[in-house]
């Protein structure tokens, strides 16, 4: 298949291509998208077979203005009305009890549905131009790091897809955050671009679902599907090093020496200098950190490194999204000092 390559002010064509049935890839706030029309199956399956994504994990519903919500879901709960008045447009997704618009292959299965608004412009123009609400997963192939520029969508789609909108970079960086408002007790799945600080000003009696920092067992059924699969995985292996800074240096350095000969690569957050391996700078914070996270872990990719070792330190603010794509993407080989 010819990729066609989209500019950024080019909406209107892209949306063509959701008119005729087929599959784009958008920028979003957060990480680039990979579109189709969400009322209509077929044009949804090819989404899961362009990326590999198994068949029983939900895809979100974009939309580009809040009256839509009201045709995609059957209950808007008091919970939901909050958060959709505070946080949208923006870089989160709220759970509902899905209408029977929704196609199967959309929900899998479920009785709910992920309902986002975007706040970044050209994927409103995108999906405005549309007519229609967008089924989107992270355009990437599935088990990889989430696209946060265009060109790592087409690093994995050209030839795929029908188009790629060449937008900016991704201004978050890690997923939006999921919260499941469905039901009375509202429940944090994935942390992402609104922190849970915000959200507890909204919803005080915010749960955290424990998968957000565990893995899950064999035959577990979490309430984000998306969890029990791998993710965020480059080539080479990821460890995890926490603790105080200090500790974490002596830590990493250990490492290095113990793996020499091997093209290491160090994602640093404290301006770090390691003898003998490749740094990346993930910046002094956990929201510049989260920004640069997954396009660091490609770029390690594209430098042959065996192994990558992040530095990580708290958990505030962006932090603990941080430290659930870390986590993921080390598959929980996490060393604490
Ligand atoms: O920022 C984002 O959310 C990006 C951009 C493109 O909007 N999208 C994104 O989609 O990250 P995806 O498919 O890569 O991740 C969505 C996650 C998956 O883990 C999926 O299992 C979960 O959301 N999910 C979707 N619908 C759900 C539902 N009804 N109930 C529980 N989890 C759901
Ligand atoms: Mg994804």
């Amino acid at each position: 298949m010819n990729t066609k390559i989209i500019k950024k002010n080019n909406t209107d064509e892209a949306a063509q291509i959701i008119k005729n049935g087929g599959i784009v890839a958008f920028p979003t706030e957060t990480v680039y998208g990979l579109g189709a029309n969400a009322l209509e199956a077929k044009a949804v399956k090819k989404i899961f077979a362009a990326k590999g994504r198994p068949a029983d994990n939900p895809l979100i519903v974009h939309i580009a203005d809040k009256e839509q919500i009201n045709i995609l879901s059957k209950e808007i709960t008091d919970n939901a009305k909050k958060l959709i008045d505070a946080f949208m447009p923006g870089p989160i997704t709220v759970i509902l009890k899905k209408s029977d618009i929704i196609p199967n292959e959309v929900s899998a299965g479920l009785d709910t549905v992920g309902i986002r608004f975007p706040g970044n412009e050209t994927a409103r123009k995108f999906i405005a131009a549309s007519g229609v609400p967008i089924a989107a997963p992270s355009a990437n192939i599935s088990g990889k790091p989430s696209p946060t520029k265009a060109k790592h969508v087409m690093e994995d789609m050209m030839g795929r897809i029908e188009g790629i909108i060449d937008g900016d970079d991704c201004a978050v960086g890690v997923e939006s955050t999921i919260v499941d408002a469905s039901s009375e007790r509202p429940s944090l799945l994935r942390p992402g671009g609104i922190t849970v600080e915000k959200l507890r000003e909204v919803c005080p009696d915010l749960q955290i679902d424990p998968h957000v920092l565990e893995s899950v067992n064999e035959g577990e059924q979490p309430r984000c599907p998306g969890m029990k699969y791998k993710h965020y995985a480059p080539k080479a292996k990821v460890i995890v090093v926490e603790g105080e800074c200090a500790n974490v240096r002596k830590k990493i350095n250990e490492i290095i020496e113990r793996n020499n000969g091997k093209i290491i690569g160090v994602l640093t957050m404290y301006d770090s200098a390691y003898d003998g391996a490749i740094i990346i700078d993930g910046g002094n914070d956990n929201k510049t950190y989260a920004n640069k996270l997954f396009g660091a872990l490609r770029e390690f990719d594209d430098l042959g490194a065996n192994m990558i070792i992040a530095e990580f330190c708290d958990c505030d603010g962006y932090g603990l999204a941080v430290k659930n794509r870390l986590y993921k993407a080390a598959a929980y080989n996490i060393v604490n000092v």
